[in-house]
């Protein structure tokens, strides 16, 4: 019997779409935004999501959690992820995300929060038969010609067994790819992924599978990709601030950036995101991401809590120079690729209220 030798670079398929690496970055509520989606598929992503988009909010926008999902060329392909329960909205904001450039639809069947659970959306999707979710999948199936898959947990309980029913349902209703994070959502993101459970769906279904959880090395990922038979890993926390992880599966050696680089790299996902959210609220939501940059590298403690007090990002890129001054060169360096990304007026806006804290 001839045997299935899969690599991390290989080229892949969900339905139609080719996928051009078997790493895929994962959907973070509060982190996938076009600039992290863009440095993912840069650092070898074969595949980039967006974070969940409510498809329940579509007609009637909540100023405070209203965002936009841009979309732009050079991060294709792309999953748009959505959420909700009543089959013919989602089959709607599934037609709105195609329209606005979506390769993949992607549904989130795996967010723990309450805010969404108690809407019968996320991780509430696969209980009782998941029978409603079934009929969510297909109504968006029937709706987009792109390809339909599903993310979804273990189930909710802890030991649930949920996902051993609803993979091969969905997939009997036309899903092209399934993501399993084998937790259940009562765990949240303690414990351990499990992934025999991933093997196990992998043996329960003809469509592909992408294992999400835990895997922050690139040994963990060849151990994953040899041990379930998945057809790709999903790589989620252990890439916040940390796209050489991404490069470390691809070049399969290790990849430890110096401080110019990583300056250099948090220097781009600022201007990026500045350009995608304006400095005001750009200045706010990047502080997260300095801790998880300046992981990398040798700075000195202070760094970290002296960007905390600035008030905008041409203070920040300052600072940030200070600490590693050959940086500046290599973002010279980088300014016609950034400039060539202009104002982003050719991006595709859709006006749609995103979820800042969700999960899956
Ligand atoms: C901050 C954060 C936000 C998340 N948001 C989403 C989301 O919007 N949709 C989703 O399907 N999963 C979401 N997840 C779950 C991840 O996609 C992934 O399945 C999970 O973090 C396990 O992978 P990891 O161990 O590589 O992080 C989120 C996780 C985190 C940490």
């Amino acid at each position: 019997m001839a045997i299935d030798v899969r690599s991390l670079t290989d080229t892949w398929m969900i339905g139609n779409v080719e996928i051009p690496s078997r790493i895929v970055l994962a959907p973070m509520a509060g982190v996938s935004v076009q600039a992290f989606r863009r440095q993912g598929r840069r650092h070898g992503a074969g595949l980039v999501c967006s974070e969940m988009v409510s498809a329940c909010g579509l007609g009637y926008g909540d100023a405070r959690t209203k965002s936009y999902l841009r979309i732009a060329p050079d991060e294709k392909p792309l999953a748009v992820q959505i959420f909700g329960a009543d089959p013919q909205l989602m089959a709607d904001a599934a037609r709105m995300c195609v329209d606005a450039g979506a390769d993949i639809i992607d549904i989130n069947m795996g967010c723990p929060v309450r805010k969404v659970t108690k809407t019968g959306a996320g991780a509430t999707m696969l209980s009782d038969g998941a029978e409603n979710a079934a009929r969510v999948v297909e109504a968006v199936v029937n709706a987009v010609p792109v390809p339909v898959t599903v993310k979804m947990r273990r189930g909710e309980q802890n030991e649930s067994r949920d996902f051993a029913i609803a993979g091969p349902l969905f997939a009997s209703v036309g899903a092209q790819a399934l993501t399993l994070h084998p937790r259940s959502a009562k765990q949240m993101y303690t414990g351990h992924a499990d992934h025999s459970l991933t093997a196990e769906l992998v043996s329960l279904v003809d469509v592909p599978v992408m294992a999400s959880g835990d895997i922050t090395s690139r040994e963990r990922a060849h151990a994953i990709l040899e041990t379930t038979g998945c057809a790709a890993v999903m790589i989620g926390r252990g890439a916040q601030g940390n796209p050489w992880l991404l490069e470390s599966m691809i070049r399969d050696e290790d990849v430890q950036p110096d401080n110019d680089e990583v300056v250099a790299e948090l220097v781009r996902f600022i201007r990026e995101t500045v350009r995608e959210l304006g400095d005001q609220r750009a200045t706010h939501f990047l502080r997260k991401f300095h801790g998880w940059y300046l992981k990398r590298g040798h700075f000195p403690r202070s760094l970290r809590q002296e960007l905390s007090t600035l008030g905008t990002s041409a203070e920040v890129e300052e600072a940030l120079f200070a600490a590693a001054p050959s940086a500046r060169a290599r973002v010279a360096a980088m300014e016609a690729e950034l400039a060539a990304l202009g104002s982003g007026d050719d991006d595709t806006e859709l006006d749609l209220p995103i979820s800042l804290y969700g999960g899956g």
